[in-house]
């Protein structure tokens, strides 16, 4: 009798499956260990064994020890790795098709499981252990030796997280950063190219540099900030990707309001890089371990537990009373357990820190009943992408073994758009949700609105309150809370827990103790150090808090001595002042800075480094470069009209002007003292220093 090829095939594949597994698992059995594990004889496993390592998927080397039995050493490559995951969910389709045949031979009708596409579903309902790109123990210790040799990557902080949640199945079903095909589809119709639902582009930028010496086919090691392996990539694809294109279609406008745009343009990588992972290891946090859960481990609690239904809250915010009021409901409605799963990776910049939100998450979880709600924090690197992100994230939580999410008004907004409206309608996530969620194999669970009714001492959602007109209702918007945060003002007890207000007061003093910086930007000449050297003796007259005065010529000979006035040079050495002033800001000084700053995008991501610790004052010092040039106190604007200084700001390099600074002073025809007084006026309106 012949068997047919393709049976021959899926034979072979199932036994290359095997070795692959057996050799991650225990790469220094013997021969005899090895074909018993895979179920087959010592000599087709020496063909197998030839077979992978012609390929290219396993190392061998000669052990010279004194066992006869064991005398070679094997080590799974990063391209075995993947292969052995390419083959895992090709032996798990075949025998999802073989289970489907059975079902309709036995029973008549066929057992609803496409392999393909409901793979994720059907392990979600048992709970089952979903596909993580790790390799074993083992294995990764010797990953990590070979990929010591190979060209390395250094992750960026949002790569990091996505590195992460790709290896731990998080973002099951994507094996490594997208290809080419995958992100066009992706940007396009929300659409891996075989057809999976996958609405966020993942995606692994480099500069044009690093590109140049990247070929398709190569291994590259991906390092942490501290040089530590965490994974080794194989590179199928590398592109240069249309930003505009991306920006529009994923996030709705090419506009760098929205601070995801903004990072596309002005941090990403020109070059993308698509292929294959495989993980080493996981990223080291050193913060609320025991807090930290992966998909694998929720999915285990979940069964121990017994918990069937888990409806997911996703959040960046603190939870106040309203918060746990609509958690409650969800979780009754939905006649499930409740997941507080708050993303402690990456939110909109200005959001509180996530060590202040998860010790004031800790301090209302004794609010919950224990047996019905836990908390795990997730570290996702969040776009604000609003009804993708909704899906996203409900993709992420279905990942963690959840059945149910969360979806609130305006869920993952960014806010305002350059002209000031919001980027996506309040229930476009919903809208995108409701119409995927079939698929995605996770149930919405729409957010109430809730405020407080004050004749009845409680929570109710909005619009379910008959008596609207008879009644007082409550709120407290998030940017009224900062504000009474800032100014030291009451926050009543029925809109949070005092445990939680604590908590923010400790972070978040009142304006008038927090630290600042004022940062003065304009012309060679146009008065910022003057200006900026009154304003300090005046604050330093003041006391209460350090200043510190970064002046651009301080800074050139203190700092950046080596660097020149090229772009490069320029945005370096702001980002430098940058860096300091925020350490300032953060310790509670007062940072001046003096420097001319001439571009937007970097003056811009100084403010966002900044007001993650305190508030940035940017002040334009409006002096015209005809004045500059007439005053031309330092004699540079001859030198450059003659051509002896290059690249000189306003004569031969641009300038882009402050759109909405929070003050612009001009300095023709009044004097320092005024100019360094309205900066002053101007912090006090801001509750920066308390008014006399
Ligand atoms: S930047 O663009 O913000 O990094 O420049 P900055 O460090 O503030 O510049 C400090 C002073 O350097 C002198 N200088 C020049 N300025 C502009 N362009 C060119 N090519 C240049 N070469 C030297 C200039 O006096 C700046 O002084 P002030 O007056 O402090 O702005």
């Amino acid at each position: 009798m012949t068997m047919s090829p393709a049976k021959i095939t899926s034979e072979q594949e199932d036994q290359m499956f095997r070795l692959l597994r057996q050799l991650d698992l225990e790469p220094d059995a013997s021969q005899r260990v090895m074909s018993a594990a895979t179920g087959v004889s010592l000599g087709r496993l020496n063909a197998l064994i030839k077979q992978a390592t012609d390929a290219g998927w396993v190392k061998i080397t000669d052990r010279n020890g004194p066992d006869k039995r064991a005398r070679h050493s094997y080590a799974i490559t990063a391209r075995g790795a993947g292969e052995k995951n390419r083959l895992t969910t090709q032996f798990l389709n075949r025998k999802l098709a073989e289970y489907d045949a059975l079902h309709g031979e036995l029973t008549g009708t066929a057992s609803g499981l496409s392999p393909l596409s409901n793979r994720t579903k059907l392990m979600q309902n048992d709970l089952a252990p979903i596909p993580e790109l790790f390799v074993s123990y083992e294995s990764a210790q010797k990953l990590k030796i070979e990929a010591g040799n190979l060209t390395s990557h250094d992750l960026t902080p949002r790569q990091i997280c996505d590195l992460e949640l790709l290896m731990n199945g998080g973002f099951n079903p994507l094996k490594g950063f997208l290809s080419e095909e995958d992100y066009n589809g992706v940007v396009e119709n929300l659409r891996l190219a075989d057809g999976t639902l996958w609405p966020m582009p993942i995606t692994l930028d480099v500069s044009e540099d690093f590109a140049k010496g990247i070929e398709a086919g190569q291994d590259i090691a991906l390092r942490d900030q501290e040089g530590v392996i965490l994974a080794t990539m194989t590179i199928t694809d590398k592109w240069e990707p249309n930003k505009a294109r991306e920006a529009e279609k994923v996030f709705g406008a090419d506009d760098d309001k929205h601070p995801a745009v903004n990072y596309l343009h002005n941090q990403a990588g020109k070059i993308y890089l698509g292929g294959p992972v495989t993980g080493i290891q996981q990223p080291v946090h050193y913060d609320f371990r025991g807090r930290r859960d992966t998909p694998n481990e929720l999915r285990a609690y979940f069964r121990k537990m017994g918990w069937r239904k888990v409806v997911a809250f996703q959040t960046r915010n603190p939870l106040h009373r309203a918060h746990q009021e609509l958690t409650f409901r969800a979780a009754r409605e939905s006649q499930a357990n409740l997941l507080i799963h708050p993303v402690v990776g990456l939110t909109k910049p200005g959001d509180v820190d996530h060590f202040t939100r998860v010790r004031c998450y800790e301090a209302v979880l004794d609010k919950y009943p224990q047996s019905t709600t836990s908390m795990s924090l997730l570290n996702l690197a969040m776009r604000m992408a609003g009804p993708r992100e909704a899906v996203w994230h409900g993709l992420i939580r279905k990942n963690h073994g959840c059945t149910h999410f969360i979806v609130g008004r305006d869920h993952a907004g960014p806010g305002n758009n350059k002209d000031g409206v919001d980027f996506y309608g309040p229930y476009e996530a919903q809208d995108l949700f409701r119409e995927h969620q079939e698929e995605m194999g996770i149930k919405m669970v729409d957010f109430k609105h809730m405020v407080w009714v004050a004749e009845r001492a409680q929570y109710e959602a909005m619009d379910e309150i008959k008596d609207k007109d008879d009644v007082t209702i409550l709120n407290i918007s998030g940017t009224e809370l900062r504000r009474r945060l800032s100014e030291g003002l009451d926050i009543p007890e029925w809109f949070s827990f005092p445990e939680v207000v604590k908590e923010l007061r400790r972070t978040k003093p009142p304006r008038s103790n927090q630290g600042f910086t004022v940062f003065f930007t304009g012309f060679s000449g146009s008065g910022k150090s003057t200006i900026a050297n009154a304003l300090m003796v005046k604050l330093m007259e003041m006391g209460g808090r350090p200043v510190t005065l970064l002046d651009g010529d301080i800074v050139r000979k203190n700092l950046s001595s080596e660097l020149g006035f090229s772009k490069e040079h320029r945005d370096l050495n702001i980002r430098r002042i940058g860096y300091v002033a925020s350490e300032i800001t953060k310790n509670g000084g007062i940072a001046i800075c003096a420097p001319i700053a001439p571009y937007a995008t970097t003056r811009r991501a100084v403010r966002e480094d900044i007001e993650d610790f305190g508030a940035f004052i940017e002040v334009h010092v409006a002096t015209s470069i005809e004045e500059c040039e007439r005053r031309d106190r330092k004699g540079l604007y001859k030198l450059a009209r003659e051509g002896k200084i290059k690249e000189f700001t306003g004569i031969s390099d641009p300038y882009d002007v402050p759109v909405d600074p929070e003050l612009r002073v001009e300095t023709e025809g009044t004097d320092v003292d005024n100019c360094a007084h309205q900066v002053i006026l101007k912090l006090e309106s801001m509750g920066l220093i308390a008014g006399n």
